[in-house]
This record gives C-alpha cells, sequence and structure tokens, in this order.
C-alpha cells in the first residue's frame, strides 16, 4: 500500500476512538474518549447514552488522532471501522462516520470484526519503540471480554476456527456483575482487580485461597461458564452481609475479590492449557479486555508451554488501533468492503 496509514475507527460500546496504524503494526496516534464517568451512574452501559455520546465525540475524536502529522491525508490509504459486534445505534454512529470520510476522500472502507481486531491488538507496538517478535502460526486465542469468551484456533491470517465460548455469561461480565454485587464501580473488571490486591482500603492483599468457589466442569468440550460460579459468588457475598446494606469489611472484600477473581482466572487458563495440549500451535495469543487483568497475565505465561502474547493494558480495552491494524491484514488479502457496509450487531469470529 502506497499510503501506508490506515485510519481506523470504533465506536460499538461505550468507548469513542480512532487511530493511526501504519502496516498493522505501527501505532502512529490512538485517541480513546471514554465514557466510563457517564455510564458509572447508571451501573453498566445505556445503549441510547452510548449513541449520543458517540455522535458528538467522534469529530473531535478523529481531529485529535490525525493531528500528529502535518498533512495526515497525504499518509491514510485506507478507512477501518468496526461494524460489529456491539450495541446497534452505536456501531451505526462510527459505521456512518467512516463512509462519509471514505466518499469524501476517495477510499477504500474496510468494515472490521471487532473480535478479530482484538487478537489483532498483539500485533500492534507504539510507534518510536522497538517491535517485539510476531507471532507465529497456527495461533491459539483466548479472546475474553465484556461479550466474549472463547477459544479460537487461528490458523493463518483471517481463518479462524471456533473451540470453545461461553455457555452462559463473558468472563468480563461475571467480574462486572459479582464486582456490582460487592457495590464497585463500573467498569467491574478493574475495580474487582484493585479490590483483590486490597487497594481499596484493605490492610493487605486478597488471600485468592480464602473462600473456595467452584470452577464449572464441562466435560471434554473447550467451553467456558460463568453463572454458577456468579451464583455462588452472590451466596458467598449474601452470608457474610449481616444485612443488604451491610458493607463488607475491606480485608474480606479483598479476599472475596481475589477468591472469585482466581476461580475465573483458573477456569480461563484450564481450558486454555487442555487446548494447547491437544492442539499443536506455536504461539497463544490472549485477546479482549479481561486481558488487562494482572491476575491472568501473570499466571498464564507460567502455564503454557508456547511463546504468550499479551498486548499492552491500552491495546487490551477498546480502542481504534486494533480496528486499523486488523484493516491492513484484511487489505493484504485484498479483502474491502463497499459504501454499503451495514452494521452487524451479532457478528461472529467463526463456527
Ligand atoms: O474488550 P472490552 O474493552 O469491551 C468489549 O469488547 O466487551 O472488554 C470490557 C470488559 C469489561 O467486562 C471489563 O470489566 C473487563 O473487560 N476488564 C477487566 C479488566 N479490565 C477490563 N476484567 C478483569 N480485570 C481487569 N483488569
Ligand atoms: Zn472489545
Amino acid at each position: 500500500m502506497e499510503r501506508s496509514l490506515v485510519l481506523g475507527i470504533e465506536t460499538s460500546c461505550d468507548e469513542t476512538a480512532a487511530a493511526l496504524v501504519r502496516e498493522g503494526r505501527e501505532v502512529v496516534s490512538n485517541v480513546v474518549s471514554s465514557q466510563i464517568t457517564i455510564h458509572q451512574q447508571y451501573g453498566g452501559v445505556v445503549p441510547e447514552i452510548a449513541a449520543r455520546h458517540h455522535l458528538a465525540n467522534l469529530l473531535p475524536v478523529l481531529d485529535e488522532a490525525c493531528a500528529v502529522l502535518d498533512d495526515p491525508w497525504k499518509q491514510i490509504g485506507a478507512i477501518a471501522v468496526t461494524s460489529g459486534p456491539g450495541l446497534a445505534g452505536a456501531l451505526l454512529v462510527g459505521v456512518n462516520g467512516a463512509k462519509a470520510i471514505a466518499f469524501a476522500r476517495k477510499l477504500p472502507l474496510i468494515g472490521v470484526n471487532h473480535l478479530e481486531a482484538h487478537i489483532y491488538g498483539n500485533w500492534l507496538y507504539d510507534s518510536g519503540t522497538q517491535p517485539g517478535p510476531l507471532p507465529e502460526f497456527p495461533a491459539l486465542s483466548l479472546l475474553v471480554s465484556g461479550g466474549h469468551s472463547e477459544l479460537i484456533l487461528m490458523h493463518r491470517h483471517g481463518h479462524f476456527e471456533l473451540l470453545g465460548r461461553t455457555r452462559d455469561d463473558a468472563a468480563g461480565e461475571a467480574f462486572d456483575k459479582v464486582a456490582r454485587i460487592l457495590g464497585l464501580p463500573y467498569p467491574g473488571g478493574p475495580s474487582l482487580q484493585r479490590a483483590a490486591e486490597g487497594k481499596l482500603g484493605a490492610s493487605r492483599p486478597g488471600d485468592p485461597n480464602a473462600f473456595p468457589l467452584p470452577r464449572a466442569q464441562l466435560g471434554e468440550s473447550y467451553d467456558f461458564s460463568f453463572s454458577g460460579l456468579k451464583t455462588a459468588a452472590q451466596r458467598l457475598i449474601g452470608s457474610l452481609r449481616a444485612s443488604p446494606e451491610e458493607p463488607i469489611l475491606p480485608d474480606t472484600l479483598a479476599d472475596v475479590a481475589a477468591s472469585f477473581q482466581e476461580a475465573v482466572v483458573d477456569a480461563l487458563i484450564r481450558q486454555t492449557v487442555r487446548a494447547l495440549e491437544r492442539f499443536h500451535v506455536r504461539s497463544l495469543l490472549v485477546a479482549g479486555g479481561v486481558a488487562a487483568n494482572g491476575r491472568l497475565r501473570e499466571l498464564i505465561a507460567y502455564r503454557a508451554h508456547v511463546p504468550v502474547f499479551i498486548p499492552p493494558l491500552h491495546y487490551c480495552t477498546d480502542n481504534g488501533a486494533i480496528i486499523a491494524g486488523t484493516a491492513y491484514f484484511q487489505l493484504s488479502r485484498g479483502v474491502s468492503t463497499g459504501l454499503d457496509l451495514d452494521v452487524s450487531p451479532n457478528l461472529r469470529l467463526a463456527g
């Protein structure tokens, strides 16, 4: 591609984001406008409010992402945008914005699958830093986000095979729900991690073995299930409170959070290791918002016998760089989208 930058736009949930990425890897700019403080007061993302804020934020975010270069349009060769999965109204803002730019600038438009993009976070590096080694194929991907928990075989660029998925809640969703029961702020994952580390008023880090919590037994499958764990955690929390309004003591909160986090991380790693033993892969790619979890990052590298890739924290959660990076590899295979691109709120990756 003569113009080596892709402009990536992401509006699938509660982050309005845009980024410039060179040749699928080098992140030249990456701007994320988070709506967390707005949705926090409701305890979760309100779709209508998210869409309205995307509309207000998209142009300023795009301007900021392009402002790092004197004449960005001389270098931008394509416009990429998340087309799904995600909230329909939120996706529409990004897709229509991307279409308008692609039309006005006469550039190709590429609709990107948000799940695929999370996996491609493992190819990114910040401009001005040394690129890490490239993941080798075939690779196994553990994709864990707010809406998805999946084990995927990636045979080569663009070729994905679903091995297992959650039968009920996604890992991030389980973090969010239990955090909410504990009275911790949205998004629950980072709050729960902080509680587990003893950073919410406790005198020490939480003990991951303080409370025995169940790990789902799912036979020979590579699926996940977190609803039983969530219910057990809910019962445990209820039993620790004298009344529903009663706060839990900070040290006990740390122990509950650490025990719950351990159960989720353990379940994710167990299934991943089983898949690694069964399928001969050359790398493990951890991806999605839950890949930001410190305990998962710490433990998974010990348990896998192949090189483990986990994006830096800012490329785990939603951003435009993963979208632009993915689009480059799509373009390299000759895949692009017409201006009739539509949103696909229930888009899947494979299987
Ligand atoms: O990938 P993402 O930003 O959005 C989706 O595509 O869903 O993932 C968001 C999810 C939320 O459920 C959030 O609680 C979780 O990732 N998450 C974490 C951590 N940071 C974000 N879960 C556990 N520990 C974290 N540090
Ligand atoms: Zn995401």
